[in-house]
């Protein structure tokens, strides 16, 4: 099936120990099903390939911050990436070691840094002068020194999404290379700022290595140039992007990844971190969706379900294409004429870019449980309540355990901050 965690026995696909069918039962439907041993796994490659090399991967929480996922990265020794004082306040509320987290984003907010600096985070990861002098300033204030790195543009073609692009010139991401050698001079100028690393972070889903050597190569000729200039780095930080297998995309190897770093850092003092989000979560998990209607026709096909963009925007957002797969397989002897079709799912909510796949030969029967997957990444964690849909459920399955990671939202909580005009 997709991987071994997610696997079919007696025609019904499980997760773990655990039937699909069981889970659709027990909680309901949307929900997400994720794996623990998944997780495990994609973690243990981490370690396997890249320990002795990059001394820190620091998740990036945005890709799925459930608490639950956080604490067992956070007992991994894994650090964090955050990007809001929301997703800081998640790392500690999971027990994450903020000594071990650093924060990107192009608009961190003056309360943001406050929160970060009490925090004691490993470093800033800085993306415009207009921020750094912001930072220096409230570090000042607070009595605190802030330890900074830069958010190097490298301006190289990573090859991916323009939505998901960042590294190139054009992007509101990172300060300019040939900008980077004055702000760090001004930076090691300032008291309440210490000038610990550096940092890119070039584009997600990128499965070509050139890019990633190209800018590793480019931030070492700066690393060098900050050196001759009296800069010594703690860290260099390469940032994430790694990308995955939705379909037929070939994923780069962590072992050639490693391999590449090894040879573009080679007798380096500095030691080397990175941000992966996707590369450690994509494959975790699974949205278990039920079919509510079909609506055969030219010269679509509609299977509606009961999962919509507000539970996984990716296919409206990006027109990515994830599988989707049948729970329960239909024998060649049941009688499913007329129903095997080439089906475009979609969700209930009114917009025509409302649908998680399009033309998917399936067998379909109006109840049938559909399982979309390789959505443990910006899943969850890019859903929304419009139309007022309460977000879907989160379930951990650990062998046969079956653990609710995040309740099902109840549609009353909707409104709660919400008020009405006494007249
Ligand atoms: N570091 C920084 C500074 C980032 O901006 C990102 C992702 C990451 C690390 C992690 O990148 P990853 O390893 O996951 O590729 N919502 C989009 C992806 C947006 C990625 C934004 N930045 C999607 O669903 O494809």
């Amino acid at each position: 099936m997709m991987t071994n965690f997610f696997q079919e026995r007696n025609g019904i696909l499980y997760v773990e120990d655990v039937a699909l069918t069981d889970i659709a039962e027990q909680f309901g439907t949307p929900s997400y099903v994720y794996s623990r041993a998944a997780l495990m796994a994609a973690a243990q490659e981490f370690h396997a390939a890249l320990g002795g090399v990059v001394d820190l991967v620091c998740y990036a929480v945005k890709a799925n911050g459930n608490l639950a996922i956080l604490n067992l990265l956070a007992r991994l020794g894994f650090g964090f990436d955050i990007v809001s004082g929301g997703e800081l306040a998640r790392v500690l509320a999971a027990g994450g070691d903020p000594a071990k987290t650093v924060f990107s984003g192009v608009g961190k907010t003056v309360a943001e840094m406050e929160a970060a600096l009490q925090a004691g985070i490993l470093c800033f990861n800085i993306e415009s002068a207009a921020e750094l002098s912001v930072l220096a300033a409230t570090a000042a204030r607070l009595g605190k020194v802030a330890p900074v790195s830069f958010r190097v543009n490298p301006d190289v073609d990573a090859k991916t999404h323009p939505y998901i692009s960042t590294g190139l010139k054009e992007n509101k991401f990172g300060v300019a290379f040939d900008e980077a050698r004055a702000l760090y001079r001004q930076a090691a100028a300032l008291p309440s700022l210490r000038v610990v690393g550096i940092d890119m972070h070039i584009g997600s889903q990128i499965t070509e290595l050139a890019p990633f050597r190209e800018a590793a190569e480019k931030l070492l000729q700066l690393v060098r140039v900050l050196e001759a200039d009296g800069i010594a780095l703690e860290h260099i930080d390469i940032g994430g992007g790694l990308g995955v297998r939705y379909r037929d995309e070939q994923p780069i190897p962590l072992g050639a990844f490693a391999q590449m770093l090894r040879e573009v850092f080679a007798g380096r003092p500095e030691r080397l971190m990175m941000e992966p989000g996707r590369r450690l979560v994509a494959h975790i998990g699974v949205l278990l969706t039920r079919v509510l209607y079909l609506k055969p026709g030219a010269p679509r096909n509609f299977a509606i379900v009961d999962a919509a963009m507000t539970d996984l925007v990716r296919p409206a957002l990006y027109e990515a294409w994830h599988p989707v797969f049948a729970v329960t397989k239909r024998s060649t002897t049941e009688n499913t004429s007329g129903s095997e079709k080439n089906w475009d799912i979609v969700g209930p909510v009114c917009e025509s870019g409302d649908f998680l796949a399009h033309e998917r030969p399936l067998a379909l029967r109006e109840g049938d449980l559909l399982a979309v997957g390789v959505v443990g990444a910006y899943g969850m964690a890019m859903s929304s309540n419009y139309n007022a849909r309460p977000r879907a459920c989160e379930v951990m399955v650990d062998g046969s355990e079956i653990t609710l990671i995040r309740a099902r939202e109840e549609v009353k909580k909707l409104w709660e901050a919400e008020r009405i005009l006494p007249k």
